[in-house]
């Protein structure tokens, strides 16, 4: 498919997730955030998906980065990380822009800490993929290509 004719799917990733194959392996696993991308940049060729992937430590980098995807994204996948607890500016960034939106977390938040049972980006996100590890961000993708 021709490069202009894809759908764009921006994909967010928030603190720490660039730590993934060194932080808390009984939680989130021996693979790193590169086998990550590799995985996110193989399933996306598969689904003719142009996904672009950002990732930041930073709360203000992640609104601009969402502010910069307003009319240029048909879609955002996100797992804000521990953002997902405590980030209203992220909710509010995600209503802003108005971009179908789907969240992501490697582990089942809803089984964990109760700090963790809230998703504020999640109030913006048509649908959730939670507790799947990295296939979470494949079923994210095949939502996206309309293969749910
Ligand atoms: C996470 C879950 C969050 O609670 C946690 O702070 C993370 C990762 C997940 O993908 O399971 O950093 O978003």
């Amino acid at each position: 498919m021709n490069e202009d004719d894809k759908m764009k799917v921006l994909i967010v990733n928030g603190p720490n997730l660039n730590m993934l194959g060194i932080r808390e392996k009984q939680l989130y696993g021996n693979r790193t955030y590169d086998d990550l991308l590799k995985c996110i940049d193989k399933w996306a060729g598969e689904l003719d998906i142009r996904a672009d992937v950002f990732q930041s430590n930073h709360e203000g980098a992640i609104v601009d980065r969402i502010q910069q995807a307003y009319g240029a994204y048909d879609g955002i996948i996100i797992n804000p990380a521990a953002y997902t607890h405590t980030s209203i500016a992220i909710l509010d960034a995600l209503k802003a822009v108005e971009i179908p939106c789907c969240e992501v977390h490697l582990t089942d938040i809803s089984g964990r800490e109760p700090f963790r049972q809230i998703s504020y980006a999640g109030m913006a996100c048509e649908q959730h993929f939670t507790g799947m590890g990295f296939e979470g961000y494949h079923e994210a993708l095949r939502w996206f290509a309309g293969e749910k």
